[in-house]
């Protein structure tokens, strides 16, 4: 352990919980548009929880790709970690984390700038946020491609329990009707579920 870089560790550390934030965040973006949770949670309080994630899960990403450049070992440049297939060290699973990145950048800028962007803010914002969720799954090749350890037993546990919470997620969303559109702080359009039905 005496050996082991602080920042290796710290890569490591941070991608894995990026990961699992990112996860969380897709999972949260799921359970707002069912009823799964009935009054256990409204939706404004998982949207809150939703965008809370997702800026925690930034901020990991973040750390995960500056200990890229101090790491003494295997040290990146700047643009090696921005741009996909400069690194010369697993090119195809290192560009995969870049996309990854790149994908969830426009939803973070829109999604500052929605309630400014007014109509056209709703239909970007939508878009966008395809980009982001299509993030997860080249996130989660790129952990299984780049990641020391992605195989595992403890890391095998962690991607199904992640995979599955998903699947699970989106079953439900299939079967539970989707919530009416409502009109909640911020401006910002979340489904809840109609009150003549309860
Ligand atoms: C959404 C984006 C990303 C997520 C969720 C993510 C997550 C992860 C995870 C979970 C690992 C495995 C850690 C381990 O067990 O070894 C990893 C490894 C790695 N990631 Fe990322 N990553 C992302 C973006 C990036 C970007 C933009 C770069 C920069 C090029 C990058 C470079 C690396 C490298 C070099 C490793 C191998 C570390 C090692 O084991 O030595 N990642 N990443």
């Amino acid at each position: 352990m005496g050996n082991v870089a602080w920042t290796w560790l710290g890569i490591r550390a941070a991608g894995i919980t990026a990961w699992g934030l990112l996860t969380a965040v897709v999972l949260w973006g799921i359970l707002l548009r069912t009823r799964i949770l009935g009054h256990a949670a409204s939706p404004t309080r998982l949207l809150d929880l939703h965008r809370w994630l997702g800026a925690v899960a930034l901020s990991f990403l973040a750390i995960h790709m500056v200990l890229l450049l101090f790491d003494a070992y295997l040290p990146f440049t700047i643009a090696q970690v921005l741009i996909p297939g400069l690194s010369s060290w697993e090119t195809f699973a290192v560009a995969l984390g870049s996309i990854a990145f790149w994908l969830l950048i426009p939803v973070s800028i829109v999604g500052r700038f929605r309630p400014r962007l007014k109509n056209a803010g709703a239909s970007l914002f939508q878009r966008t946020h395809w980009l982001a969720y299509a993030a997860w799954p080249v996130a989660t090749m790129h952990y299984v491609l780049a990641g020391t350890d992605a195989l595992a037993s403890w890391s095998l546990a962690l991607l199904i329990a992640g995979a599955g919470l998903l699947v699970f997620g989106l079953i439900a969303r299939g079967f539970i009707p989707s919530p009416g559109p409502t009109r909640a702080a911020g401006s910002v359009v979340i489904r809840t579920a109609p009150t003549a039905r309860r």
